[in-house]
């Protein structure tokens, strides 16, 4: 695996490759470090589908609301490195600050319908712009062919699909189910945070999601939803911070099954102070 730091060598590093042959696809997975199996699977996703993986590690500040969230973010590269050379990684872009943001580089405001002041983004103002500024930055820079993101961030996988729409880059969004722990917690860096038994427990969000995409036909969506809400709130320690259905597309909350054409239900929930994210989709 090559390891380049800069964004010029890395984009003339790939130029030669497209130059000596035109058909070649690139895969790109853009993290922010703290590797697990769940970005595991985004990387052999990319090595199966494409003859080159660029894998970027780089904890993106202007995504971070709070300083103090951005200073505890762990990152533990020589075991992120060691992860991505098992998985047949071809080249790791770990970028400086001022290569990501040159001087010259002002901050910009995506037109993104609304996806990023709902749900995730209503607690969390300027994160999906954040997101979006980097991402956009990202593809400037390596002009991939697929981009692979994890399911469990739906509703950043649904700002990228605004933002490659908006700004017409060629490359095409593939999203990657999501990876479970062995009891179904969805797998997270956040998940370190939680004891060994709350990572057991912790399995209560995604059975009361596939309870309720099984009460569904009986009880109808708002029925279930409120059902799985009341479900996750009775387990101790457990807060819901949201657990909405909703319009894939757009986001928006939906009541009924037929509101939409396809539809997800997502949720955070508070858990031994972790905030644990999940969803499912229903159609
Ligand atoms: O999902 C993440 O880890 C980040 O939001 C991303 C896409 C790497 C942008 O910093």
């Amino acid at each position: 695996m090559n390891i380049i730091k800069s964004s010029k060598a890395l984009n003339r590093y790939l130029n030669t490759i497209r130059e000596g042959d035109s058909k070649v696809t690139i895969g790109f997975i853009p993290t922010m470090g703290a590797l697990h199996q769940g970005h595991a699977s985004l990387i052999d996703e990319s090595v199966k589908n494409n003859a080159c993986t660029v894998c970027s590690i780089f904890v993106n500040p202007t995504q971070f609301g709070d300083e103090a969230d951005l200073d505890k973010y762990p990152r533990p590269i020589e075991k992120d490195i060691k992860l991505l050379m098992e998985h047949g990684c071809s080249i790791l872009f770990l970028p400086a600050y001022e290569d990501v943001y040159p001087k010259n580089y002002t901050h910009k405001e995506f037109e993104l319908n609304n996806l990023d002041h709902k749900i995730e983004g209503a607690s969390r103002p300027g994160h999906f712009q954040g997101v979006s500024n980097v991402v956009s930055r990202f593809f400037d820079i390596i002009e991939p062919t697929y981009a692979y993101f994890g399911q469990k961030d739906f509703q950043q996988t649904a700002v990228v699909r605004r933002l490659i729409e908006i700004c017409k880059y060629e490359t095409t969004l593939k999203i990657v189910p999501i990876k479970r722990e062995p009891h179904g917690l969805a797998m997270s860096s956040r998940n370190v945070r939680l004891s060994d038994k709350g990572r057991k427990n912790a399995a209560f969000i995604y059975k009361s999601l596939t309870q309720l995409r099984d009460d569904v036909p009986e009880l109808g969506l708002k029925e279930s939803v409120s059902k799985a809400k009341q479900f996750i709130s009775a387990q101790k320690g457990a807060r819901v911070d949201y657990l909405v259905a909703v319009d894939s597309k757009t986001l928006e909350e939906v009541d009924q099954i037929d509101d939409a054409e396809s539809i997800a239900v997502l949720t955070v929930v508070e858990y031994e102070g972790v905030r644990l994210l999940d969803n499912i989709i229903l159609k």
